[in-house]
């Protein structure tokens, strides 16, 4: 596929069909994803790929669960986890949130072929703006290029996901399931599989309403007159 349609026709992927995705196309896709930018270029991730019908119910779980919460903020009209709850107390019960079930259960999560759970090796990553009394998001950085280009490499071959962050809600007990070690840190997860329907129209914003030039209030950055 050619990539400028590929970066335009990548979507969220949440409905998988029962075809299997083999470790052969796997390895394919994680073959080329692997030339990610990536902090000072230490390749500071680690991918464990689940297969396992049992441990993919339980990640599905706790997928769950941290979806409860981030649904409990989208009913009191909020930003699910937005910057300024960052070391303030949650805005909502969360522990109230999770009793919710939610109107559409993340099936998809244990009913998809294979999961891929991307972690962070904290003693190779740079955090570099850590510690700046605002959220950081460097570290992200090392996790988040190799998760799209998974997905980009999935879609050449007809094949779709998307990354997810809920499941960091529950990282302790995805810690004790998967034996992950204390320095590693979920980056994200990513359960692949065939689309049902391959959706290639995506709504996003016009480069000129998020571009400035000059300065963030610089005049807005016009497509150039054809
Ligand atoms: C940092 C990040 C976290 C995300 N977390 C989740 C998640 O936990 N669950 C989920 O279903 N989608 C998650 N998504 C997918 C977004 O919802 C999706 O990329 C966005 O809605 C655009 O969807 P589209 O490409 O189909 O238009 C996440 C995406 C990003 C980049």
């Amino acid at each position: 596929m050619e990539l400028r349609e590929a970066m335009r026709t990548t979507p969220a992927t949440r409905a998988f069909t029962d075809d299997d995705v083999s470790d052969e196309v796997l390895y394919d896709i994680l073959e080329h994803a692997r030339f990610a930018p990536n902090g000072g270029n230490r390749q500071g991730w680690h991918v464990i790929v689940v297969r396992d019908p049992d441990t993919k119910a339980r990640i599905g779980e706790l997928y769950d669960l941290g979806f409860r919460e981030y649904a409990g903020y989208h009913r009191a009209g909020l930003v699910p986890f937005a910057a300024e709850d960052d070391g303030k107390p949650p805005k909502i019960d969360l522990a109230e949130a999770r009793t919710v079930a939610l109107p559409n259960e993340p099936s998809h999560i244990w009913t998809a072929p294979v999961l891929l759970v991307i972690l962070l090796d904290t003693s190779a990553i740079s955090s570099v703006d850590s510690g700046l009394g605002r959220v950081p998001v460097t570290a992200g950085g090392s996790a988040f290029p190799l998760a799209n280009n998974i997905l980009l490499a999935a879609r050449d071959v007809g094949l779709g996901g998307h990354v997810t962050s809920v499941l960091a809600r529950e990282e302790p007990a995805l810690r004790r399931l998967l034996h992950i070690p204390d320095h590693f840190i979920l980056g994200t997860m990513i359960p692949l599989g065939k689309p049902v329907k391959q959706i290639t129209k995506l709504r996003r914003a016009a480069v000129e309403t998020f571009t400035t030039v000059g300065t963030f209030d610089g005049p807005a950055f016009m497509p150039p007159a054809s």
